[in-house]
């Protein structure tokens, strides 16, 4: 018999070296490009090494089948494979590679599912290409139209469409698939937690109760360029200085309502040194336990953005790009995972701020996350981290789960 995760280290060694940026050590996989069909052809053959009946669905997203499809009430585990600009190696990867590591587990201890069993991998988790997180499960779930999502574009100018199209993936086929999550009985995603909460309480693994709402929110700043030698200070309309005022006032309206504002992405006209900018674009994404106090700090930090950019002459606009409400995990499903995890000691129970498919997909489906301990709690960077010994917690975790859920 093998030991747990016996495939983990070697799955874990050849998806370490795709995307991976050589001057940050951080991972760039984004949507569509050749470092995301490096590790989507990576998951294909996962899925095939074991037998397991491969797909794409209509919006890219990739399925490992163990079991037929359309025998229904399956129990589905996963998550993605893409990166924020300069990510960790964890935040996704872990999910897909203990998914495939706890089938080979659950095989090794001889289960016989009686549910069709699959390992999902979402296409475009982070949204760090096209600015929209979540592009593949919300798609499925109905969650954004496929027009709208069409129209998305990068940073170049690309489209979605356009960049589906270039990777092989047709465009004109994305959106709504019940029939597909009609079929899913159950979704586990297992993640590397973002924060400390397991390492403070020094246990390997969690479960999910809830994800605060959380959404991302676009700051237009538009002022006058001018000459950064020659023009008098009193004659400026200086976007970057209400800019700047306003990502002071973020971090003061969040903190005193307990919640999170973060202007992590910022562009800037015409970009030069000796030039006060014309127009600066900064994006605001912005997270609280609930959903009136998320908004009440946005409006709180757009009035503190209108009311400085009326001193300065700057013309202030804002748009909301994405939202997504507050999710608490199904309590049922929840509390099955508790009980199959809790044999030795209550298994911890945690909300996140962190976004995530299994969000967007429990609107449709019963869905739950297992965490795995992150000590620093670092995630969004190259120093994310988790040991070995709890990776491979995680997939015996996950495989009791995947047995108690199917195999019972
Ligand atoms: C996704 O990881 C998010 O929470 O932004
Ligand atoms: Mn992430
Ligand atoms: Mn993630
Ligand atoms: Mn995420």
């Amino acid at each position: 018999m093998t030991s747990v995760g016996a495939a983990f280290p070697a799955m874990w060694r050849e998806l370490a070296p795709i995307g991976r940026h050589t001057g940050s050590g951080g991972y760039r996989r984004y949507a569509w490009t050749p470092a995301d069909a490096d590790c989507r052809a990576w998951f294909r053959s996962q899925a095939e090494d074991r037998g397991l009946a491969y797909e794409t669905d209509r919006n890219g997203n990739q399925w490992a089948w163990l079991g037929d499809p359309a025998a229904g009430d399956a129990v589905v585990t996963g998550s993605h494979l893409d990166s924020v600009p300069d990510g960790g190696a964890f935040d996704g990867p872990l999910g897909v590679v203990s998914s495939f590591a706890a089938l080979d587990e659950l095989r090794a201890r001889g289960a016989r599912p009686r549910r069709p069993l699959a390992v999902v991998n979402f296409v475009d988790e982070e949204g760090a290409r096209f600015g929209l997180a979540c592009v593949g499960s919300r798609l499925t779930a109905g969650q954004l139209s496929p027009q709208d999502a069409r129209a998305l574009v990068d940073a170049d100018g690309v489209s979605l469409a356009q960049a589906m199209e270039k990777a092989g993936q047709d465009p004109d086929a994305i959106g709504a698939d019940p029939e597909r999550l009609a079929r899913v009985g159950a979704f586990v995603e297992l993640h590397v937690e973002q924060g400390r909460a397991l390492d403070l309480l020094d246990r390997p693994v969690g479960v999910a109760s809830a994800i605060w709402p959380h959404g991302r929110w676009r700051f237009d700043f538009r002022g006058e360029a001018n000459h950064a030698g020659t023009t008098r200070i009193e004659d400026r309309r200086d976007p970057m200085l209400t800019y700047a005022t306003t990502v002071l006032a973020a971090r003061k309206k969040a903190r005193l309502a307990g919640a999170l504002a973060t202007f992590g992405k910022v562009a800037v006209e015409p970009n030069g040194v000796n030039a006060i900018a014309s127009q600066v674009r900064g994006w605001l994404d912005s997270r609280a336990a609930d959903e009136d106090t998320l908004a009440e700090v946005v409006a709180a930090i757009e009035q503190a953005a209108r009311e400085r950019g009326a001193r300065d002459g700057v013309e202030v606009s804002v748009v909301r790009e994405s939202f997504t409400p507050v999710v608490e995990f199904a309590h049922e499903l929840r509390d099955t995972l508790a009980a199959l995890l809790g044999a030795g000691a209550p298994v911890p129970v945690l909300p996140t701020g962190a976004g995530h498919d299994a969000g967007i997909l429990s609107a449709a489906v019963p869905t739950a996350m297992l965490f795995v301990r992150n000590p620093s709690g670092v995630s969004h960077s190259p120093a994310e981290s988790a040991a070995e010994d709890d990776c491979l917690a995680g997939v015996s975790a996950l495989a009791d789960v995947l047995e108690g859920l199917a195999c019972r």
